[in-house]
Order: structure tokens, then C-alpha cells, then sequence
């Protein structure tokens, strides 16, 4: 029996986005979408360009730079939409425009107060007028899971003759259940007439932690594109998560005959650049990528499979990009084997990028015996979320002891010189944090502080992660460094320089700033 391939397409950078807490740099978009070039989705919906210019400019990035899939950008049923969609995908090398309306009648009457025929009539404008300006346009209809399915018929029926490809089955709560999402999915498939002029993708949200379930059940009866994030992240409590359910394909191709066209051994390493960059931690115990997922506690399980894997392996570290023997460059590499070890990765940088890791990296090797993949992939991560710097650390100093005060001094560059600040605290992270704060002349709502080791080992390099917030928004700032004090505080700086960028210098502060001065 042949194999049917499925079609991921990948909203981490658009429903992802929705999670509560994360906001992208497009310098930090544009990392995920050129790893999840090289994991190989088909299609990467890279944002919602009508939604603000920031999310315009990075959809526009995105479909200059990132070749291979389908770059898709998401538009509401209305022309205005549609045109900033058309706009920022213009460079892709192959778009598609989505567009989506809700269905269900609870949607229309308390959110949208619109009738069933009107919603019909504007969706069918929508995806015509979508139709002029790109050959692949996918049409959602949101709620659908909890939309009348003879009224949801019809609306695929008149989007498909209005050239929709692709006819999205949004589960937009997470409400339903395999088996009933399964039968939505064929009753969609015997009841549109055009039905096979079109490809039904599906979207589960994870509510009530079914989404991967509801996705898989949707693909048996057909489905067959499927909406995914890394990591299962999104809106809520998130979307069906790309690693489980191509794992779940390859592990069990036996019993799905499906396949997709992702390669399995970018999983690992895009998961953590997500988590990464957007700060959501992984649980230890996550299915696929979580750090006990290959882990085995109990005596019996380790002597199984130390005689053989397969006892309680159901599938390997290794085809998800877990290397065993991941030791690969230490003080002595060169410039050669750094960059080929990049290349190996599959990392294709230009010239200067390559020349500003590669500082980083011998500062690191500096202090770190050995090297890992887990490095390297963290020091890109740290580049990626690199902002035009208003503060620059340049120095840090920090005393602190169970017996007397924390003390921190710091000095930060900006371009009008060095700013030098003292300040004490309780435990050097707040006191070196109070540093900063005076050094930039206003104070920072701290709102989560974590630091992780990025590999083991006494010398393993630290990870902090900031997240700070202003004007109701949320700026997550990182920072690498075997020594952890100093990865707070690059973290912090670099939170600070985010939300520098976005928001400007607070005025207030600015003002007092000045009469002090
Ligand atoms: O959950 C949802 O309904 C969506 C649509 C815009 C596809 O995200
Ligand atoms: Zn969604």
C-alpha cells in the first residue's frame, strides 16, 4: 500500500505568535522560518500582515529570504486585508493568501452580527477577490467544528467555486473529539459537490490536549494538509504540535500509510530555537522534544535498553537530531571547522554573520573546555534576538555573600559614552538588575527572571532568559555566558534594547532624566 502525503503547514510565526507572552523580533521570525525551511514544512504562515507594520515588514522578510515553502500571510474577509496579505507576500517565490471568516452561528450573532447568508456572500467575495492576486488561496472557516455542518457545506461550496485551494477546518476552541472531527471531515467530503477541487486542511486548537488526536483522526478520513506549530504552541492553550505528529506518522507508518515531507532530524534543534527565542519552556515530560522523552528512570527500563533499545524505545534520539556524541569543536578550532560545523548543521549564514559568531564562539571556547551543537545553536539564537543596541554592556562587577549586602557596579555604552552605575540589592541578580535600572535612567517592570544550563558540565554555559513589560506589553530579553551573573545581565540589557525599539525612550523618565542632569 502506497504511502499519502500530507502537507504541514506551519503556524508558528502567526497562531504561535498569539501565545500569551510572546512577541517576535522580525530578526527572530525570520531564524524560525529559515529553520523551518530546512525541517522542510511545505507551507509557513508567516504572520498577519494587516495586523500592525511590524507584522507587514516581517511577513515581507520572510518572502525575500526564505526559499522553499509556500510562504502564506493571513488576512481577514475584507479587501483591506487581502491587499496588505497580496503586499507583503509580492516577493515570495511561491505565495498563498488565507483568509478566514466564522461560521459558527454563536460567532455571528455575538461577534460578527451578521446572518448566514451575509457571511456566506463575504467569504465568497473574499477568497474572489484573494483569487487575483495569488494562485494558491486557502479559506478558513473559523469555528468551524461548532458551525451547523449542512450551512458549513455550502460555504466550501461557494469558496471553492470562487477559487479557494485549500478549505481550512479550524477546530478554533479545541471543543471536539476525534471521532466527531473524524466525521465532520467526511461528511465536508461527501457533501461538497466540488469538494475534489480543493484540499481539506485541518487546525485543532489543544483545549482540552486533544489537538494532535483530532488532527490525526481528521487525516484518516481524509484531511490532507495539516496546521501545526512547534512545540504545540498558540492561542491558549496552543495547536497541534508539528514533532508529535510527524513522529507519530513516521512511527507509525504501518498502521497511517502517511507521510510527510519533513525531515525528522531538524526537529529537535527547531524546537529549541523556538522555545528559545519566543521563551516557552519545554516540560520536561513533553511527547517527542521534552528533556525526559528519551530518558529512562526505573532499573528494569535501563537494562532493557542497554540490551536493546527497542524494549522501551519506541523510536530513536538520533531521528530527531539528537546526537549522541555531540562533542565537536573546542579553543583550538579554527575559523574552517567552525563554519563547516555551521554548514553541517545546516545553518547558511552570510560572511559577516558567520565573522561576529565566530567572536562569540572564541570568547566562549575561551572558557569552555569543549563545544557543543547546544552552543553553537544558542549563540545563533542569542544573534538572531540581537536588537540595534541603545545600551551595551561593557563592564559588570558584583560582590555578594551570605553575610553582607550584594553590591553590583555596572557600565553600559550608549552613544553618548559610558554610563557607569552602583547599586546594592538583595543577592547580586537584583543588585547587578538596580545597576542597569540606574544606569538607563528609568525603572523596569521585571515580571519573570529563569536561567538554565544550555549543556551539562561544571562549565556548561548559562541561559537567562528577562522578560520585562511595559505599556501592556511583554519584552523577553536573553542572555548567554558560563558565568551566570553575567547571562542575567546581558539578558536584562538586551530585554531593555527590545523594548527600547518598540516603545522608545519612557518620556516621563526622559524628562526627569534631563532635569537632573
Ligand atoms: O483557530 C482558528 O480558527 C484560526 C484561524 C484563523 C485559522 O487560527
Ligand atoms: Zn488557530
Amino acid at each position: 500500500m502506497e504511502n499519502r502525503r500530507i502537507f504541514l503547514f506551519d503556524t508558528t510565526l502567526r497562531d504561535g505568535e498569539q501565545t500569551p507572552g510572546v512577541s517576535l523580533e522580525a530578526s527572530e521570525k525570520l531564524e524560525i522560518a529559515q529553520a523551518l525551511a530546512r525541517l522542510k514544512v511545505d507551507a509557513i504562515e508567516a504572520g498577519f500582515p494587516a495586523a500592525s507594520p511590524g507584522d507587514f515588514a516581517a511577513v515581507k522578510e520572510i518572502a525575500t529570504k526564505v526559499k522553499g515553502p509556500v510562504i502564506c500571510a493571513l488576512a481577514r474577509a475584507n479587501k483591506k486585508d487581502i491587499e496588505a496579505a497580496r503586499d507583503a507576500l509580492a516577493p515570495a517565490e511561491r505565495s498563498r493568501i488565507h483568509t478566514f471568516i466564522a461560521t459558527s452561528d454563536i460567532h455571528l450573532e455575538y461577534k460578527l452580527k451578521m446572518t448566514r447568508e451575509e457571511v456566506l456572500a463575504a467569504a465568497e467575495e473574499a477568497v474572489r477577490y484573494a483569487k487575483g492576486f495569488a494562485a494558491e488561496v486557502e479559506f478558513s472557516a473559523e469555528d468551524a467544528s461548532r458551525s451547523d455542518w449542512d450551512y458549513l457545506c455550502r460555504v466550501y461550496e461557494r469558496v471553492i467555486a470562487a477559487g479557494a485551494t485549500i478549505i481550512n477546518v479550524p477546530d478554533t476552541v479545541g471543543f471536539t473529539t476525534p471521532d466527531e472531527y473524524g466525521r465532520l471531515i467526511r461528511y465536508i467530503k461527501e457533501n461538497v459537490p466540488n469538494i475534489d477541487q480543493a484540499i481539506i486542511s485541518v487546525h485543532c486548537h489543544n483545549d482540552l490536549g486533544m489537538a494532535v488526536a483530532n488532527s490525526l483522526a481528521a487525516m484518516q478520513n481524509g484531511a490532507q494538509q495539516i496546521e501545526c506549530t512547534v512545540n504545540g504552541i498558540g492561542e491558549r492553550a496552543g495547536n497541534a504540535a508539528i514533532e508529535e505528529l510527524v513522529m507519530a506518522m513516521e512511527t507509525r507508518k504501518g498502521y497511517y500509510h502517511c507521510e510527510t515531507g519533513v525531515d525528522t532530524r531538524q526537529l529537535y534543534r527547531t524546537s529549541r530555537l523556538v522555545s528559545t527565542l519566543t521563551g516557552v519552556v519545554i516540560q520536561p515530560n513533553k511527547a517527542v522534544v521534552g528533556d525526559n522523552a528519551f530518558a529512562h528512570e526505573s532499573g528494569i527500563h535501563q537494562h532493557g535498553v542497554l540490551s536493546n533499545a527497542l524494549t522501551y524505545e519506541i523510536m530513536s534520539p538520533e531521528m530527531i537530531g539528537i546526537s549522541r556524541n555531540a562533542i565537536v569543536l573546542g579553543k583550538h578550532s579554527g575559523k574552517h571547522a567552525f563554519e563547516e560545523r555551521l554548514r553541517t548543521l545546516g545553518y547558511e549564514l552570510d560572511a559577516e554573520a558567520i565573522a561576529q559568531l565566530f567572536v562569540r564562539f572564541k570568547d566562549l571556547a575561551d572558557r569552555k573546555k569543549v563545544i557543543f551543537d547546544r552552543d553553537i545553536e544558542a549563540l545563533i539564537a542569542e544573534k538572531a534576538s540581537l536588537r540595534p543596541e541603545w545600551f551595551r554592556l561593557a563592564y559588570h562587577q558584583v560582590t555578594s555573600g551570605n553575610q553582607t549586602k550584594a553590591t553590583a557596579t555596572v557600565g553600559l555604552e550608549t552613544s553618548s559614552g559610558l554610563t557607569e552605575e552602583a547599586s546594592t540589592g538583595d543577592g547580586p541578580v537584583d543588585a547587578v538588575f538596580k545597576a542597569v535600572e540606574k544606569a538607563v535612567g528609568f525603572e523596569v517592570s521585571l515580571r519573570d527572571y529563569q536561567i538554565k544550563a544550555v549543556t551539562s558540565g561544571e562549565d556548561a554555559l548559562g541561559e537567562a532568559t528577562v522578560w520585562i513589560e511595559q505599556n501592556d506589553r511583554v519584552f523577553c530579553g536573553r542572555g548567554l555566558s558560563t558565568d551566570v551573573i553575567e547571562a542575567s545581565v546581558r539578558a536584562f540589557v538586551n530585554a531593555i534594547n527590545k523594548m527600547l525599539a518598540s516603545c522608545g525612550y519612557p518620556q516621563e523618565d526622559k524628562a526627569a532624566r534631563s532635569e537632573q542632569e
